[in-house]
């Protein structure tokens, strides 16, 4: 038999589905319909509140009432969900459309970027040396603000000898002794204080020199160092890693000369000479009817120098060589003035993109 409180939660659950019927016809945005979920059917919401009227009811027929609450809910449930999706649907139609893009309209255009011929020449050579066992020892593990005692001292450069003048150098105020180093021979020293033997190291840097400037000379400029030292090293075997990096630097057999020459730091030095590139040795302009362009200084360590270091030079000899970049680079791809390299004219640079 239905109870009191039977027809009055029934009553109640029919008056409950009327109210949000009407609700829900009234709600005319999405916000005003999301209210409306919460007031019905929201978790603190109505028809939760009448069900906790369902524990008075009669127990037989607790199950027609819970079965009536479920279908108001879920009735109610999916109208929300019809009416929701028309404004899901506009909402997505719209962003759509923001979204649209012509691909037929022109584009931006960015500019993109290129090496430096200068990195682009340096990262060559340390391949060619790469390819014969040499390590290339990082840009930031030998310093360009540097003492006298790494870019001369050590070097067997004695204090007041006049080679220190031959490299015109920027000495600092910091100290008497600080300076802007004038070769990146210094690269020698730091590495062997550093390292175990045997050494075969290249060591790319940039350079200072107070030089009067010109098409030929600037005031900074970049080296390539190499280092080799061993048990049993000999000219020869300098100049067989010299003349194979002339070959595969230049694209081609072509003749190195060695010139005798003097460098505090080797002893046998030399001033190594290629075969002009421009007149295969018969004599033109670049090379000054020489028929050979000068490419770098070498020689065999100077046993003073290992010996600075704490190597025994009765055990141990080696050769080291130095290069300069922007020489090689002009030399390979014509460049006719040193300046360009540093003056960043994009006319110029570009050029060099491609390679
Ligand atoms: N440091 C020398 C220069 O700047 C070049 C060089 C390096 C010569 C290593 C011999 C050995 O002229």
């Amino acid at each position: 038999m239905e109870t009191k409180a039977d027809s009055n939660l029934k009553h109640e659950l029919e008056s409950l589905r009327q109210q949000a019927e009407a609700a829900l016809k009234a709600a005319d945005t999405k916000d005003a319909l999301e209210a409306v979920r919460v007031e019905y059917l929201g978790r603190k919401g109505r028809i939760t509140g009448l069900m906790r009227g369902l524990k008075d009811v009669a127990p037989e027929d607790r199950p027609a009432m819970g079965a009536l609450a479920n279908e108001i809910q879920e009735a109610l449930g999916q109208a929300l969900e019809a009416r929701l999706s028309v404004y899901l649907q506009a909402e997505i139609a719209e962003k759509l459309k923001a979204e649209t893009m012509d691909v037929t309209m022109p584009g931006t255009y960015r500019p993109m970027g290129g090496q430096h011929p200068l990195s682009r020449v340096v990262a060559d050579i340390c391949a060619i040396f790469a390819g014969m066992g040499f390590a290339v020892i990082d840009d930031d593990f030998c310093p360009e603000i540097e003492t006298e005692y790494y870019n001369f001292e050590a070097l067997n450069f004695p204090e007041h000898h006049p080679a220190r003048d031959m490299q015109d150098t920027y000495y600092t105020n910091v100290a008497g002794n600080v300076l802007l180093r004038s070769q990146t021979s210094n690269a020698q020293i730091r590495y062997m204080e550093n390292h175990p033997l045997p050494v075969r190291v290249v060591s790319p840097g940039r350079v200072y020199r107070n030089e009067e400037v010109n098409s030929r000379k600037f005031v900074l400029f970049h080296q390539l160092e190499g280092l080799l030292v061993d048990e049993h090293v000999r000219f020869s075997d300098l100049k067989g890693v010299l003349h194979e990096f002339t070959k595969q630097f230049f694209g081609g057999e072509r003749p190195t000369r060695f010139r005798t020459s003097f460098f505090p730091f080797t002893e046998p030095s030399a001033e190594v000479d290629v075969q002009c590139i421009f007149c295969e040795g018969k004599g033109c302009q670049v090379c000054g009817h020489v028929g050979w362009l000068e490419i770098l200084g070498a020689g065999m360590v100077d046993p003073n120098v290992l010996q600075n270091v704490g190597i025994d030079p009765a055990k141990y000899n080696g050769f080291a060589f130095g290069m300069g970049i922007e020489r090689l680079a002009m030399l390979k791809y014509s460049i006719n003035d040193i300046r360009l390299f540093f003056n960043n004219d994009l006319r110029f640079l570009k050029q060099f993109k491609g390679l």
